[in-house]
């Protein structure tokens, strides 16, 4: 079977902070601006996208594809604790309005990475608060957007605190990781916070954060279920893991702590959203290197496309849920590797979809070379160009591919 089902969703995705530019309400801007940041460099303009996104949006529709992917940005809604933003939730109901006038269909994430100032200053996801915190903004963002809204994400990758975490302390830097707590400590002090409160999602406590992110979606879920003209559901950092070499304990308790504890917490959501890179294989004692020889991508991690087809049918058969592949992609210079990549990753797709698993799309990350946070703008995820000087955009060859099989809903 090379066929996809009818209405199978084809789409690209993006993410507000690495794409609007001038996100200056952020956690992360403050951390990418400052004196000895952790960050590689700042964000910036980074793509403009802030004002450029009625031509993006153009651009993937004439390239073929039929959903877009992206982020409305809290730090901007609320900027100030209890104070929302009627300008910026204009801004955003404009963007949705433009996909929808332009035959796009809109997939808004409410949260991805970045959060306002004031919260991470305050704890972030390690305070309880939080929980009540993001139901009240996805409320008010949801009463003003909703009635737009095609597909909601409430939280982009919540399991990401926990995997960043865990891989920090298998590699033995708990708690320490002296740069990144100097960081922490000196975000805190300029933001005029408490020393230890600050609480960035990437860099944080992820044991700490876990239970409130899986709360703060359940209770998001509640608050925009009604709101949402759309299916509301959650996306889910998923590395395929594997055991080599007596490595199954390993395995079996990251897969439980940073895979299925999550999607185990998604049971009766409208879909369930599967972001998937690679493999990571774990040995008795820990997490193996790349097999030697084995081709890499950008990111330094194993170019393995496979890693989809296993995740997705976990992500099924875990949560229950429909599966939408709401990120998938590669960071490489050489185009080529992307869609040698995208085609095997769809094979993936082909043969779940074979065996009767509900896949209901595939959004590929990302429309446009952008700021890949910590790394900032090195890696290349983009199936187009974007000259960061003058900001023209220009379709890859993967680019014109992948819209073919989109139009065509074939492999
Ligand atoms: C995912 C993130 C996305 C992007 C890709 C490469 O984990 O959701 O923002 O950074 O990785």
């Amino acid at each position: 079977m090379r066929r996809f089902p009818d209405g199978f969703l084809w789409g690209t995705a993006t993410a507000a902070h690495q794409v609007e530019g001038a996100n200056t309400s952020s956690d992360l801007w403050l951390m990418e601006m400052m004196k000895d940041s952790v960050f590689a460099e700042p964000s910036g303009d980074a793509c403009d996208h802030y004002h450029r996104y009625p031509s993006d949006i153009a651009l993937l529709k004439a390239l073929g594809f039929g959903v877009y992917r992206f982020s409305i940005e809290w730090a901007r809604i609320e900027p100030e604790e209890g104070f929302f933003s009627a300008a910026a939730l204009d801004h955003y109901r404009r963007m949705i309005a433009s996909c929808l006038a332009q035959g796009v269909v809109p997939m808004v994430t409410f949260h991805h990475f970045t959060a306002p100032l004031w919260f991470t200053r305050d704890g972030g996801w390690e305070d309880a608060r939080s929980v009540g915190r993001f139901a009240r903004y996805c409320e008010r963002a949801g009463k003003a957007l909703g009635d737009l809204v095609d597909y909601a994400c409430t939280i982009n990758e919540a399991n990401v605190p926990i995997m960043v975490t865990m891989m920090r302390e298998a590699v033995g830097v708990a708690g320490g990781g002296g740069k990144r707590v100097r960081a922490l400590a000196e975000a805190a002090r300029l933001s005029g916070g408490e020393a230890g409160r600050f609480a960035p999602y990437l860099s944080g406590d992820g044991h700490a954060a876990t239970p409130n992110l899986i709360a703060a979606h359940r209770k998001a879920y509640g608050v925009l279920k009604p709101l949402a003209k759309g299916p509301v559901g959650m996306t889910v950092a998923l590395n395929d893991f594997q055991a080599d070499d007596g490595g199954e304990a390993l395995r079996d308790m990251a897969n439980k702590a940073i895979n299925e504890q999550f999607l185990e917490s998604l049971k009766g959501d409208d879909f369930v959203g599967v972001q998937t890179y690679t493999r990571v294989r774990f040995g008795k004692s820990g997490v193996l290197p790349v097999p030697d020889g084995a081709e890499r991508t950008q990111m330094g991690y194993e170019f393995y496309p496979e890693a989809l087809e296993a995740t997705i049918r976990q992500a099924a058969r875990v949560s229950g849920c429909p599966v939408i592949v709401t990120e998938n992609g590669i960071g490489t210079e050489d185009d080529t590797r992307r869609i040698a990549y995208t085609r095997r990753a769809l094979d993936g797709v082909l043969r779940a979809l074979a065996d009767g698993v509900d896949v209901r799309g595939y959004i590929h990350w990302s429309l446009l070379d952008n700021y890949e946070w910590l790394e900032g703008y090195r890696p290349k995820f983009g199936l187009v160009e974007v000259d960061r000087a003058t900001q023209l955009r220009k379709p890859k060859p993967s680019a014109y591919w992948l819209g073919e099989v989109a139009k065509a809903n074939q492999l």
